[in-house]
Order: structure tokens, then sequence, then C-alpha cells
């Protein structure tokens, strides 16, 4: 089943001197369950192009589809709901809430939503995490690889369609990132959670599905096979 669909995106910023193309008619395709790793250069278009997929930017031409919805298609406020609903982010800076604890930070996307959280489906997150013991702990009171599993968990427990992870692990010592990406992986495998990852550690790859290479803002498919 095709989650994503991207149609000749492009995406400029500026204009005369200034202008930079930072996307180039920019088509794939992920299929539900698949984690695709997004590489390339610094400057390649990659955060861009996860941007515009999660619609916190807008391309200047394209489409972008997600589960046969036309994302720009919306009008903002929809978007903004859906988005909220559908796709989990995840950040190299992990953006958790200093005031609120590991569970306060993992079901806040639940009461944005005016959603009442599932006790069950906390629990069963932070095992996932391995934060059981960490629940009432604020982030700053916690090491960077368990604030960015707490940033993983906040992705995942509304059950989105997909997951965007803009260099999860880019502040991480070697350990910390395998860590998450094992983590990934499980959400990959256990709940078949689809998930579009830049890295620039091409160590990381090796476990996903494909690898995407964004090389002056065109994209490649380099394929790749699960082992
Ligand atoms: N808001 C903006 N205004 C103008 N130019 C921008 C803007 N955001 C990005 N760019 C330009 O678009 C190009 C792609 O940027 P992008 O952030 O997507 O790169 P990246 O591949 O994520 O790089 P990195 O690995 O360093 O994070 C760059 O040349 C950048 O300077
Ligand atoms: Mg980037």
């Amino acid at each position: 089943m095709e989650i994503l669909r991207t149609e000749h995106l492009c995406k400029v910023y500026g204009t005369g001197e200034a202008r930079v193309d930072a996307l180039k008619d920019v088509s794939f395709t992920l299929r539900k369950g698949e984690f695709a790793a997004v590489v390339g250069e610094s400057g390649s278009g990659k955060s861009t192009l996860l941007n515009c997929i999660g619609g916190l930017d807008t391309p200047t031409s394209g489409k972008v589809w997600l589960d046969g919805q036309d994302l720009f298609g919306m009008k903002e406020n929809q978007r903004t709901v859906f988005r909220r609903r559908n796709i989990g982010f995840v950040f190299q800076s992990f953006q958790l809430v200093e005031e609120l604890n590991v569970e306060q930070n993992l079901i806040f996307p639940m009461l944005l939503d005016h959603q009442k959280p599932d006790k069950k489906r906390v629990d069963e997150i932070l095992e996932v995490l391995g934060l059981e013991a960490r629940r009432k702990h604020l982030p700053g009171q916690l090491s960077g690889g368990q604030q960015q599993r707490v940033a993983i968990g906040r992705a995942l427990i509304m059950r989105p369609m997909l997951v965007l992870a803009d260099e999860p692990t880019g502040n991480l010592d070697s350990g910390n990132s395998q860590d998450v990406m094992d983590l990934l992986m499980k959400a990959s495998r256990h709940y078949q959670q689809t998930i579009l990852m830049i890295t620039h550690n091409e160590h990381l790859t090796s476990g996903v599905d494909r690898v995407l290479r964004v090389r002056d803002g065109r994209l490649t498919d380099m394929g790749g096979v699960r082992a």
C-alpha cells in the first residue's frame, strides 16, 4: 500500500542572484512499512524535502500525496490537523518541552488533538523506549540518547502514517545513535511504521529498506534491501 507520493516537487528560495533551487523535480513513493534513509551532502536539499513532505514548508510546485490525500490541496487549518494526526516528527535537537516530564511529553500530541491519552499505549511505548523508570523525569534530567528516545515515542504515540526524522542521531555519540536506530528499526518491524529518515552517517543506513540520495536538489533512488 502506498503511503507517500511526491510528484515533481520543486522548491525555489529567493530570487535573482539569491535564487536557490533547493528541490528539482523530485518524484518518489513510499509503501506502508518501508524504512527509507535520505542521504546527501550538506545543502543538497534533504531537510527541504522532509519539510515539504511534512507540510512544514510549502513547495514552489509539485504535489505531495499522503495516503491518497493532496497535502497542499487542503486549507491551512485542515493541513495542520492532518499533520498532527498523521505525521510524527523527530528532529536533531529533540525539541521536548522542558517543563513537562517524560510521560507528559509523550502524550503532548494527543492533548493538542483533544484526545484522551490511552494509559496502555503510554505504558507500552515507555517499555519499548526502555524509559519506564524515567517517566516522571524532566528532559533536563535525561541523557541526550534518552531525550531522543522520548521524542521518538512522542512521534509514534499517535500511530502516524508517516514518521519524518531529520538527523535524529546528529547530536548523539555512536552508542546512543545505535540505540536510536535500533528503536526506529523496531518501530518499523513491529508496528510496520513507515519512516523517512535523513542521516549523514552512512553506517546507519545498512539496515534500512531503501536509500534515497539527494544531490543538488535532485533525488536518486539507490534501492537496497533489508537483510
Ligand atoms: N529558508 C531558506 N531560505 C533560503 N535558502 C534556503 C532556505 N532553507 C534552505 N535554503 C537553501 O536550500 C538548500 C538546501 O537546504 P537544506 O536545508 O534542505 O539542505 P540539507 O541537505 O538539509 O543540508 P544539511 O545536511 O546541512 O542539513 C541550501 O542551499 C540552503 O542554503
Ligand atoms: Mg538538513
